[in-house]
């Protein structure tokens, strides 16, 4: 399939680089190509700059978010919560009409330090949000649950966990939990329609604080039934 990623971040190239091993046509999509290019030291998180990531992966291209999607048949937003509207509107709703938008982001907002609150909850969620942005898409919020290795590659953690998938389309959300199947994810759980993304959404203070009580993000939900 032919698949953009929007993100330059450690979850866009996660999940471009598993894509791209998995025989996808994947092209990774920012807002200026040649400045990603440029940067060079690693982001103040430690993340290494783009290019040295894009040097290892020559199998996966770099274009403007509207160039990236124009060409997909599946779009992945992997941009920053309060980034992901403008983003996809760089992207533009023609090049999105109709597409599955695999929707990763998150609503944090890190103004006040950390932990982050979320920006949107309780009554709406970023997942809303972006299918009214763009009512043509197919919103489908998913793999927001978890840190970036684990999205796609969550039998290393050597026990089956749980994923989630919310959207207003079965056939979207069929699509994705086919590629959620081929990273290897066993337990997909279809919550419903996309105000069901309030919930995913709203798992991150916990998530944040059992990262901080476990000291690594490598872990994930088992839901037991
Ligand atoms: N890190 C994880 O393990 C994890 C786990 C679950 C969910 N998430 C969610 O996944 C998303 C990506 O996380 P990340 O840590 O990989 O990256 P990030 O640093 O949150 O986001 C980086 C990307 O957002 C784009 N962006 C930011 N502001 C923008 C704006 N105003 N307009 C257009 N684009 C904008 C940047 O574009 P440029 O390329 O142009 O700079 C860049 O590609 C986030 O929403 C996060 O909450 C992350």
């Amino acid at each position: 399939m032919k698949i953009a990623v929007l993100g330059t971040g450690m979850v866009g190239r996660t999940i471009a680089g598993r894509l791209a091993g998995l025989g996808h046509e994947v092209i990774v999509g920012t807002r200026d190509p040649q400045a990603t290019l440029a940067r060079t030291e690693p982001d103040g998180m430690g993340t290494p700059a783009f290019g040295t990531w894009a040097g290892a992966n020559p199998g996966v291209g770099l274009a403007t978010m509207a160039d990236a999607a124009a060409g997909a048949e599946l779009v992945v937003n992997a941009t920053g919560g309060a980034g992901a509207v403008p983003a996809l509107a760089e992207a533009d709703a023609d090049n999105l009409a109709g597409k599955v938008i695999l929707d990763i982001s998150n609503p944090l907002d890190f103004s006040a330090g950390f932990p982050p609150t979320l920006f949107v909850k309780d009554t709406d969620s970023l997942g809303e949000q972006i299918q009214r942005a763009f009512p043509a898409a197919r919103v489908v919020k998913s793999l927001n649950t978890l840190t970036a290795g684990l999205m796609v590659d969550p039998a290393s953690l050597g026990a089956e966990s749980t994923v989630f998938v919310s959207g207003d389309d079965a056939d979207a959300k069929a699509t994705v939990s086919q590629l959620l199947r081929s990273f290897g994810h066993t337990d997909v759980i279809d919550l419903g329609d996309i105000s069901t993304a309030r919930g995913t959404e709203m798992w991150l203070p916990l998530w944040l604080r059992l990262m901080g009580a476990l000291g690594t993000a490598n872990f994930n939900l088992k839901v037991v039934r």
